[in-house]
């Protein structure tokens, strides 16, 4: 039985991932929980792009520490898509402060800083459309099937 809508989610291993060489040990994480690469594309993220992804925070204490980051180093753009992806994804990356994320979740097992905390996920079916769509163009998407989608 199906279960669990088939999402798309947008996932960014941020700079801190890819200056530490973790993007493999991040994405194996997602490729082994059975969710599909579908878009991928390593970004140099611009403070305009920053500023539109991050609208939200413009004005908060961290918002600049926010965006010197993002906007530190490439960054790997992914697209995930899966069934309940946007949620599932979110509980794999765990609380946004890695100090007090749970052990087994991206951020709990490999960071320490609230600002370098190595991933982005979406948080919410709005916001995955309009995240996706900062990053993403309809022909940047891929269709195929994985050998195990009669299994995820
Ligand atoms: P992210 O999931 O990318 O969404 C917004 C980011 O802002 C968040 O991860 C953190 O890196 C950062 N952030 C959120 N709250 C704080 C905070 N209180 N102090 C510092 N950085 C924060």
């Amino acid at each position: 039985m199906a279960e669990g809508t088939l999402e798309r989610t947008l996932v960014l291993i941020k700079p801190d991932g890819v200056k530490r060489g973790y993007v493999g040990e991040i994405l194996a994480r997602f490729e082994r929980k059975g969710l599909k690469i579908v878009a991928a594309r390593l970004v140099q993220v611009v403070p305009e792009l920053a500023d539109r992804h991050y609208a939200e925070h413009q004005g908060k204490p961290f918002y600049p520490s926010l965006v010197q980051h993002i906007t530190s180093g490439p960054l790997l753009a992914l697209a995930l898509e899966g069934r309940a992806a946007i949620s599932v994804v979110r509980l794999m990356i765990g609380a946004t402060n890695p100090q007090t994320a749970a052990a087994g979740t991206v951020r709990g097992d490999l960071a320490l800083s609230m600002t370098q905390n190595l991933v982005h996920a979406s948080d919410s079916p709005a916001s995955a459309e309009r995240e996706l769509s900062l990053y993403f163009r309809a022909e940047d998407y891929h269709a195929y099937s994985r050998s195990d989608e009669g299994f995820v």
